[in-house]
């Protein structure tokens, strides 16, 4: 075997002692790599159009999105549900490349110390953000994650979002001339009614021009715009989810007084 390997590393080094036809077949290898690499963008064309229930972000998500980037909130979160069974049990169906068309930067990433946060929108309500931000503890008591506090005292920056969309129309972004002008009246009125939900829901007043609005609406979009059609795969997923319920079910032993008097369930591990 080891004759074999020396036999062919002289082959190998005959072959670099010819520069031309080295560079050759060396550039073919590349070319080649590259089309396998770039081709399936080309030909999937599902993966560059939007699905058609797809928007970009409103005025307010936006500056939400910005929060969220300078917050560095994607150092811990991902925004991809892989396309695994244990992924979309956890989080929900798996993220599909028509739905991320119009995010620039894209936010998928890789690094988890805190859940993946594609299909978070919708999953708690309003004032549940507001009390997470402020203190993780309140409402995730082992949580690891820090707290935003100042959010909920300092002020969204509104002034900068025509022209932030602007930009981002320069990038593909449909946005049209009237939402462009009209963004900052936009961005209140969605941050009023969203204001108002949190103080419906017991929460603080005076909140609205906070920052911690503005990622709220960012936080409570994510993920719901796909078109819920489920793919075959999703529907026996879920029966599938479903028995795996009604086993556990079955198999936990009686409930603690803790359980039956409605305890807070422990956080879940990461
Ligand atoms: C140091 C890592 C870390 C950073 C930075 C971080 N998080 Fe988290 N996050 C976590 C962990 C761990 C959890 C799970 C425990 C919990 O709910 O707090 C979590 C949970 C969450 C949840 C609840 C997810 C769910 O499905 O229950 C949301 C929403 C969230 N984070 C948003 C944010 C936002 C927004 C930021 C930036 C402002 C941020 N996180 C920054 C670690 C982090």
């Amino acid at each position: 075997m080891f004759n074999r390997l020396i036999r062919a590393n002289g082959r190998h080094r005959r072959l670099e002692g010819w520069p031309l036809v080295f560079t050759i077949l060396t550039t073919g290898a590349i070319l080649v790599g590259t089309v396998v690499e770039f081709a399936p963008v080309f030909l999937v064309g599902g993966a560059t159009e939007p699905l058609a229930t797809v928007h970009p972000p409103t005025p307010l998500e936006l500056a939400g999105r910005d929060l969220y980037i300078r917050e560095g909130c994607n150092n811990c979160h991902s925004q991809m549900v892989r396309p695994f069974r244990q992924e979309e049990i956890r989080y929900g169906p798996y993220t599909r490349a028509a739905e991320t068309v119009y995010e620039t930067p894209h936010l998928w990433g890789s690094k988890r110390t805190g859940p993946d946060l594609m299909r978070v929108g919708g999953k708690y309500p309003h004032l549940w953000h507001v009390r997470h931000m402020e203190n993780p503890r309140s409402t995730s008591p082992a949580s690891i994650m820090p707290p935003y506090p100042h959010m909920l005292t300092r002020e969204t920056d509104f002034e900068s979002l025509p022209g932030k969309m602007r930009g981002l129309r320069r990038l593909g972004l449909p946005y049209t001339d009237a939402e462009i002008e009209n963004a900052v009246a936009l961005a209140q009125a969605q941050a009023d009614s969203i204001a108002a939900d949190v103080v419906a829901q017991g929460g603080p007043d005076r909140l609205a021009r906070k920052e911690i609005i503005a990622l709220t609406a960012y936080l409570q979009r994510l993920g719901t715009e796909f078109d819920g059609s489920p793919a075959e795969e999703d529907r026996e997923l879920h029966e599938e989810q479903e028995a795996i319920e009604v086993l556990t079910d079955a198999a936990t032993p009686e409930a603690t007084p803790a359980q039956a008097s409605g305890a807070a369930p422990s956080p879940r591990a990461n």
